[in-house]
C-alpha cells in the first residue's frame, strides 16, 4: 500500500528486523567501522521506550564528577539529550559519514537501537557495556504511533491506529519484531551480567532510586554515602524528569542534527497511556502474544 509513515511500502527487512533504507545505510556503515572501545557504555533500546530519559540519566550519573549535578549550566540544562548520546546508526554514521571521535571523553556514552543479533562485532568482542532499556509492548506501541504520526502531520488519517497496530502485531515496527530485540537482550543479560544490564522503564517509574542504583553499580561508579546524603540521587531524577526536561527551553523550541525537533521526545511520559486507546480486542491479541513470546524466559511486565 502507498502509505506514508507506518507502513510496509518504505521499510524493508535486514538481518531480520525493519527499517527505513537510509537507516539501513548508516547501520552497514556502523557495521563495518565503528571500533569499540572497552570503556564505552551503550544504551540500546526499541524506539519510543524511554531512550530520551536514560540518555538524561546515563549522561548525569557517569559525568557527575565532571559536570556537578547542582551547577546551573549542567549540559542537559542547554542540550537534548540526543545531543549528549548520540545513536551510531542514526547520527554519527548517517548518509555513510565518518565521523569524529576526538571530542569524546572517556567513557564514551553512545546508543543505538539494534538487536543484539546485529551489533557492530568490536562490541560484541569488546568489554563495552551495554545498557539495554525496554518498556511494555502496549505503551512502546502507542509512543510509536504518535511519534509516526506527529512527523508526518500531513498524512495523519492514513496511519489509522488498527492498521498499525496489525503491523506492529505482525513484527513490522522500525526496529522490529519487538520482542526478538527484548527477549535477545534479556537473554544476554542473564548470559553476561557484566556486559549487559536490563532495565525496565515502568520499574524506573515506580522505584527510580533502587534502578538508578543498580545502573551505576552496573557501570562501576556506584554512588559513595555522602553523594547520598548530599541528595546527589535525588537531584539526579530532578533533573532528568519528565517535568523538568519538558520544560526546558531547548527542549521546547530545539532541534537535533537530524532536522527533529527536540519536543518530539517528550510527549505523555507515564505508564498505562495504552488504556486511552486500546480496544478490549487489542489487548487480548497484545496479552497473546506477549504471553506466547515471553514464555519460559522468565521476563515479566508490569502493566498499570
Ligand atoms: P510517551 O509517548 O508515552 O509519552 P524515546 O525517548 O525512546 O523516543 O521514547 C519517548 C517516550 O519516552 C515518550 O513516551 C516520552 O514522553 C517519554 N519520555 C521522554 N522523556 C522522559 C522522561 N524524562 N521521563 C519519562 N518518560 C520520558
Amino acid at each position: 500500500p502507498k502509505e506514508r509513515g507506518w507502513s510496509v511500502s518504505h521499510i524493508y527487512n535486514y538481518q531480520g528486523f525493519w527499517a527505513k533504507p537510509r537507516v539501513i545505510q548508516g547501520v552497514i556503515a556502523c557495521q563495518q567501522q565503528f571500533q569499540a572501545q572497552d570503556s564505552d557504555i551503550i544504551l540500546v533500546t526499541n524506539p519510543k521506550s524511554g531512550t530520551t530519559w536514560l540518555k538524561a540519566l546515563l549522561f548525569a550519573l557517569v559525568n557527575r564528577v565532571k559536570y556537578p549535578i547542582f551547577e546551573q549550566n549542567h549540559p542537559l540544562l542547554i542540550k537534548n539529550p540526543h545531543d549528549l548520546v548520540p545513536f551510531l546508526e542514526l547520527t554519527l554514521y548517517v548518509d555513510g559519514q565518518v565521523p569524529d571521535f576526538s571530542s569524546f571523553t572517556t567513557p564514551r556514552l553512545l546508543s543505538t537501537h539494534l538487536p543484539f543479533a546485529s551489533l557492530p562485532k568490536s562490541i560484541q568482542d569488546s568489554n563495552t557495556k551495554l545498557v539495554y532499556l525496554c518498556r511494555n509492548s502496549r505503551d512502546t506501541f502507542i509512543s510509536t504511533w504518535h511519534f509516526i504520526n506527529n512527523l508526518n502531520l500531513e498524512h495523519k488519517n492514513t496511519n489509522s491506529i488498527g492498521r498499525a497496530f496489525d503491523l506492529f502485531c505482525n513484527g513490522i515496527s522500525p526496529y522490529g519484531p519487538f520482542w526478538n530485540h527484548v527477549l535477545d537482550y534479556w537473554k544476554a543479560s542473564i548470559e553476561k551480567p557484566n556486559k549487559v544490564i536490563f532495565l525496565m522503564y515502568e520499574e524506573i517509574k515506580e522505584q527510580p532510586k533502587i534502578q538508578i542504583k543498580r545502573l551505576a553499580e552496573f557501570l562501576e561508579c556506584p554512588f559513595s554515602e555522602k553523594e547520598e546524603n548530599c541528595g546527589v540521587v535525588d537531584e539526579i531524577l530532578r533533573m532528568c524528569s519528565f517535568e523538568n526536561l519538558s520544560n526546558l527551553e531547548v527542549n521546547i523550541n530545539g532541534k537535533l542534527s537530524s532536522g527533529h525537533e527536540n519536543k518530539v521526545f517528550f510527549r505523555k511520559g507515564k505508564v498505562g497511556d495504552w488504556k486511552n486507546y486500546f480496544t478490549t480486542e487489542m489487548k487480548e491479541k497484545l496479552n497473546h502474544i506477549n504471553e506466547q513470546k515471553f514464555e519460559g524466559s522468565g521476563l515479566k511486565f508490569h502493566y498499570i
